[in-house]
C-alpha cells in the first residue's frame, strides 16, 4: 500500500520509521519532509491547504492511505476533503477535530459528557474574562481558544499577569485564535499524557508519557512544544489508566460520536494527576512532539495496520497493539533562541556516530545545505533512546547526544530526572 505522510518534523520522522519497517508499505511519500524522513521515503512538494492538490496526488499516485501528523490540516479539515473524495485517511475531520482547535468547545464537551476537568468560563469579550479572573482569584490560568503553536496558554500567578493576558489575547496577539478566552482554575499536579487510537466506536490504548515543556533545567524558563520526553510515564499506574479510559477517553469518544461527530484518529490527553483523581487539562488531535518519537520507539506492532484499521473503522478486529516494556526517552536538541527565533544554519556533525551507540536520531528541524545537514528550525534533533529503566534509556541518549557536534544547538540535561529520582527511591 502507497502511503502519503503530511509534516515534516521530528514526530513524522519517527512515523515514517515506523511506517517504513512494515512488510505492507509500497511506497511511502511524504510532504514537506525533511532530511531524515529522506531516507524512508520520496518528499514531495505539496501545500496541505490546498485540498484539490492533495486530492490529486492521492489519485496520481494511488495512495491507499494518507497520515496527517500536525493539527492544523486536520483542524482545516483536510481529512474531511480527503474522505470525500474516497481516500482513507488517519486524522480526524474538521468537527471532530475542534476538540484540539477549540478549547472551549472542549470545555463545554466536558460539561456534557461529565468529564473530570478544571473548572472554567468561556468569554466572549474582554469584560467576561475579567469578570470570571475576579471570580476564581490568582493562581489562575488563561487560555486562548484556538490553535496558537502551544503559546495560547498564561498559567497566571498574579492577578495583574493574568489581566495582562486577557488584555494581549483580545488585542489580537494570536490573530483570530484569540477570539475567544478560557479562564480556568488552576489544578495541583503532576501532568502525563496518555495516548489513544479510535476509529469512533473501538478504544485502542496505546501508551502514556511525560513531556518537559519548559525550556530550562529544572522547568523553569518559557514553555516550548516539549524539550524532551519518555514512556511509559509511571506516575499514570495501570488503576489511573484505567480510571482515564473509563472517565475521561471513553465518555468523549461516546459523546463525539452520539452528537454525529465521531471522533477517528489518535487521541491524545493532557492530564493533570490531581489529589482527586486524573483530571483533563487538554486533547490534542494527532500525536505528541516528541512523545511520538517515544512512542514509535517502544511500538512493536505494526504501524501501517494500525493506522489503516483505525482509519477504516476496523479497529475492533485487530490485536492489542504490544509495546516494549522497556522505556523510551528522547533528548530534543534545539537551537540556539529556541522558543524565540532560533538561529538557522549551524552545522550538524556526528548523527552516524550518535547512532553508533544504539540510540536512534530522529531529524526535526534540519536541511541539507551543499549536503551538509544544518539547523533549520527550533527543536532540530530528537535523539532517543531505549533502556531497562529511565536511567539506563537517559544516561544511553546523552551519550548519543555528547557524539553529535553542532555548537550551535543546545539541549535539557535533566529529561526524566524526577522519575529516575523516584526509580533511586524505589531501590532504596
Ligand atoms: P495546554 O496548551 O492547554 O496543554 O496548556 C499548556 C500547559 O499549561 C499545560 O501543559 C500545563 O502545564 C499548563 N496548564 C494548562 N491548564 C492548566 C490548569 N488548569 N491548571 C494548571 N496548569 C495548567
Ligand atoms: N509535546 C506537546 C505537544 O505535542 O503538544
Amino acid at each position: 500500500m502507497n502511503i502519503l505522510l503530511l509534516g515534516g518534523g521530528g514526530r513524522e520522522h519517527a512515523l515514517a520509521w515506523k511506517l517504513a519497517q512494515s512488510p505492507r508499505l509500497g511506497k511511502l511519500y511524504a510532504a514537506p519532509g525533511n532530511p531524515g524522513i529522506a531516507h524512508h521515503a520520496d518528499l514531495v512538494t505539496l501545500d496541505a491547504a490546498d485540498h484539490g492538490a492533495v486530492v490529486s496526488f492521492c489519485e496520481a499516485h494511488e495512495i491507499g492511505l494518507v497520515v496527517i501528523g500536525p493539527e492544523a490540516p486536520l483542524v482545516d479539515g483536510l481529512a474531511d476533503s480527503l474522505r470525500d473524495a474516497g481516500f482513507s485517511v488517519f486524522g480526524p475531520s474538521k468537527a471532530a477535530a475542534q476538540l484540539e482547535g477549540s478549547k472551549g468547545f472542549t470545555k463545554e464537551l466536558c460539561d456534557r459528557a461529565g468529564i473530570p476537568t478544571a473548572g472554567y468560563v468561556r468569554a466572549r469579550d474582554e469584560a467576561e474574562a475579567m469578570a470570571a479572573l475576579d471570580r476564581f482569584g490568582a493562581p489562575v490560568v488563561v487560555k486562548a481558544d484556538g490553535l496558537a503553536a502551544g503559546k495560547g496558554v498564561v498559567v497566571a500567578m498574579t492577578m495583574d499577569e493574568a489581566r495582562n493576558a486577557v488584555t494581549d489575547i483580545f488585542g489580537g496577539q494570536f490573530g483570530a485564535a484569540g477570539a475567544e478566552v478560557v479562564v480556568e482554575e488552576f489544578l495541583e499536579g503532576e501532568e502525563a499524557s496518555f495516548f489513544a487510537l479510535t476509529d469512533g466506536a473501538t478504544i485502542v490504548p496505546l501508551a502514556s508519557a511525560q513531556d518537559h515543556k519548559r525550556v530550562g533545567e529544572g522547568d523553569t524558563g518559557p514553555n516550548t512544544g516539549g524539550m524532551g520526553a519518555y514512556s511509559p510515564a509511571r506516575v499514570l499506574t495501570p488503576a489511573l489508566e484505567a480510571e482515564v479510559i473509563e472517565k475521561i477517553i471513553a465518555p468523549t469518544v461516546r459523546t463525539m460520536a452520539d452528537e454525529g461527530m465521531p471522533y477517528s484518529g489518535v487521541l491524545y490527553a493532557g492530564l493533570m494527576l490531581t489529589r482527586s483523581g486524573p483530571k483533563l487539562i487538554e486533547y490534542n488531535a494527532r500525536f505528541g512532539d516528541p512523545e511520538c518519537q517515544v512512542l514509535m520507539m517502544r511500538l512493536e506492532s505494526d504501524l501501517v495496520e494500525l493506522l489503516r484499521a483505525c482509519a477504516d473503522s476496523a479497529l475492533s478486529a485487530l490485536p492489542v497493539p504490544r509495546f516494549r516494556s522497556e522505556t523510551a526517552l528522547t533528548v530534543v536538541m534545539a537551537a540556539q533562541g529556541y522558543p524565540g527565533t532560533p538561529k538557522k544554519g549551524g552545522l550538524i556533525e556526528g548523527v552516524d556516530a550518535a547512532e553508533a551507540t544504539g540510540a536512534k536520531v530522529f531529524h526535526a528541524g534540519t536541511a541539507l545545505k551543499d549536503g551538509a545537514l544544518v539547523a533549520n528550525g527550533g527543536r532540530v534533533l530528537n535523539v532517543t533512546a531505549l533502556g531497562a529503566s529511565v536511567r539506563v534509556a537517559q544516561a544511553t541518549a546523552y551519550a548519543a547526544v555528547d557524539r553529535i557536534d553542532a555548537p550551535d544547538l543546545f539541549c535539557r540535561r535533566d529529561i526524566g530526572q524526577k522519575e529516575i529520582a523516584r526509580e533511586m527511591a524505589r531501590e532504596g
